[in-house]
């Protein structure tokens, strides 16, 4: 087939409908055939719902419906028994935590969970759409699902998560992934108990992606990860729309749980023993704003901070929308920690006005400021962005300036990657990538001196550690966090598992420190 044919064939309008009807192709036929590009249009037509980033960019008047009625019936909750699933989770803590909502689902319809993709019945993969080489990863893991599928025909596989919502994404896995079983978007976790019956009894690739603003599902199962600490959404969407973000595209608008289910929802943590909680949200300090009472991020967190359980954080940040009362709330400690997670993206304030962040150097370094004399023991940490379109060496340099002054503690630190249909990605860009790349170099290095120089401060000190458990490297020690968030690694009876223990640090690593029991320990809050 020559190339004009092979695109002919690939386009998706050409297909005729009577063959999509008339084909009855068992499941493993479909599969033997996915190489073949005449086949590859067939199988999606039926249910096809393609996404729309333009569309998801809309911002409606429309109030946000909040819904207490998901239901599983009873037919739906028989048709996993006997099987496995497993979900891969890439990106942010917000799909960590969509992980664990698809995971209560499933376990509600029947299925158990599995760590191997060999005994799995349905392999979900929660995507992340922030910069390419996190989509090439999931392209990557797709590939290798490939001959476990062509092995075993009834496997399903699911792709979901943030990729989901582009088009583009589908696009590509429709023409060159047929296999994929079904596609679901950010809006739609709440479908998967249909979408999964589609996927199993039907022949279509099953595809439903909502771009629209979004609505809040209140009563959906959870399996949480772990019993010590517990993700608790906020709020959903992001309306900031930085130039270079999709998530605003992926995640639909900004909207907030009301207070009262967010309070529920910790108390009920708290009552199962968990000891710390970190609120969830993309930009948690425009908490409450679309509410229809006057209601903000400090308030919410006076309630939380009256609740029985040792540790809150909240993440993330954005500096635009932090304001006095959420500091004067923060500065009363209690249960709320002293770290707060504040992403700067840059140190140059033209580079801030294209990124649309809606601060100046000089504003950022006045909240730093702020907190510092509110809480000065607060540990900062940011998020940056190095080689965004035509950043200047002059503008890099107010970045490195920017980390010394304010003495962030560590950072995430990324190169610029252009995202189909966000402002900036049709943007010329002037720097080379290997000029991106030792901007990223020195900014590490200058991370990893900062790090290593916070840690150092904790020598010889008795930092309260909430022991999560055996440390990944070495089963004999265990290891948790401190309230600032350092990584500690001691030694100790497995029994302190779960609780808050007083640990001296022995000696500082860059990025975690080693530490010993402090006898008798008592648990501490
Ligand atoms: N809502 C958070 C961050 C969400 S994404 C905030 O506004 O701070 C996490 C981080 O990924 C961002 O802080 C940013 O540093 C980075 N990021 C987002 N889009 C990116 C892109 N297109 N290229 C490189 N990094 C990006
Ligand atoms: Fe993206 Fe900006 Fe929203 Fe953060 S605030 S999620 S960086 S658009
Ligand atoms: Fe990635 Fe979506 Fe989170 S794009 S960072 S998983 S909101």
């Amino acid at each position: 087939m020559n190339e004009q044919q092979r695109k002919q064939a690939n386009q998706i309008k050409q297909v005729d409908p009577s063959d999509i009807k008339s084909d009855q192709d068992s499941n493993l036929e479909r599969i033997k055939q996915i190489d073949s590009d005449e086949m590859i249009s067939k199988y999606f037509q039926a249910t096809y719902q393609p996404p729309n980033l333009k569309k998801a960019k809309k911002r409606l008047k429309k109030d946000v419906d909040i819904h207490y009625d998901f239901a599983i019936s009873q037919e739906m909750k028989q048709i996993g028994q006997g099987k496995k699933f497993l979900i891969r989770t890439y990106g942010c803590q917000m799909n960590e935590h969509d992980t664990e909502v698809m995971a209560g689902i499933l376990t509600d319809m029947g299925y158990q969970s599995t760590d191997d993709t060999n005994e799995a019945d349905i392999i979900l993969l929660n995507t992340c759409a922030i910069r390419e080489n996190a989509e090439n990863k999931v392209f990557g893991e797709i590939g290798h699902l490939k001959p476990l599928k062509l092995e075993k025909p009834d496997l399903i596989l699911g792709v979901c998560g943030c990729m989901s919502q582009e088009e583009s994404v589908v696009n590509r896995i429709l023409k060159k992934h047929p296999f994929i079983d079904m596609i679901f978007g950010t809006h739609n976790i709440h479908r998967l108990p249909s979408l999964i019956q589609e996927a199993m009894f039907g022949k279509e690739m099953v595809v439903e992606v909502w771009s629209k603003e979004g609505d809040i599902i209140e009563n959906l199962p959870k399996v949480r990860k772990g019993k010590i600490k517990g993700w608790v959404n906020i709020m959903y969407g992001c309306d900031k729309f930085c130039t270079y973000c999709i998530v605003p595209y992926t995640r639909g608008k900004e909207r907030s749980r009301l207070p009262e289910d967010i309070i529920q929802e910790v108390r009920q943590l708290a009552a199962q023993g968990y000891k710390e909680v970190t609120l969830l949200g993309q930009n948690v300090n425009a908490y409450g704003k679309d509410l229809e009472f006057e209601y903000g991020l400090g308030q919410l967190m006076e309630e939380i901070n009256k609740i029985d359980i040792p540790r809150v954080r909240f993440t993330t940040s954005h500096p635009r929308d932090f304001d006095d009362h959420l500091i004067e709330v923060l500065a009363k400690g209690g249960n709320l920690l002293d770290h707060i997670h504040l992403p700067v993206q840059s140190g140059s304030s033209e580079v801030l006005r294209v990124m649309a962040r809606r601060y100046t150097r000089e504003e950022y370094l006045n909240l730093v400021a702020k907190i510092r004399k509110a809480m000065p023991n607060a540990t900062l940490t940011t998020d940056i962005i190095v080689g965004f379109p035509n950043e200047t060496d002059e503008q890099f340099e107010e970045t490195m300036t920017l980390m010394e002054e304010v003495g962030f503690e560590s950072a995430y630190t990324y190169i610029y990657s252009p995202r189909e249909g966000t402002p900036s990605a049709r943007w010329e860009d002037n720097v080379p990538m290997e000029v991106k790349k030792e901007r990223l170099q020195r900014l590490n290095a200058l991370v990893n001196k900062q790090s290593k120089e916070a840690m150092k401060k904790y020598e010889g000190q008795i930092v309260k550690v909430l022991v999560e458990g055996e440390s990944k490297k070495n089963p004999d020690v265990l290891s948790g966090y401190t309230e600032r968030n350092k990584l500690v690694n001691f030694r100790a009876p497995k029994s302190v598992i779960g609780k808050i223990v007083e640990v001296k640090v022995t000696e500082a690593k860059t990025w975690s420190l080693d530490g010993e029991l402090v006898e008798e320990a008592v648990e501490v809050k």
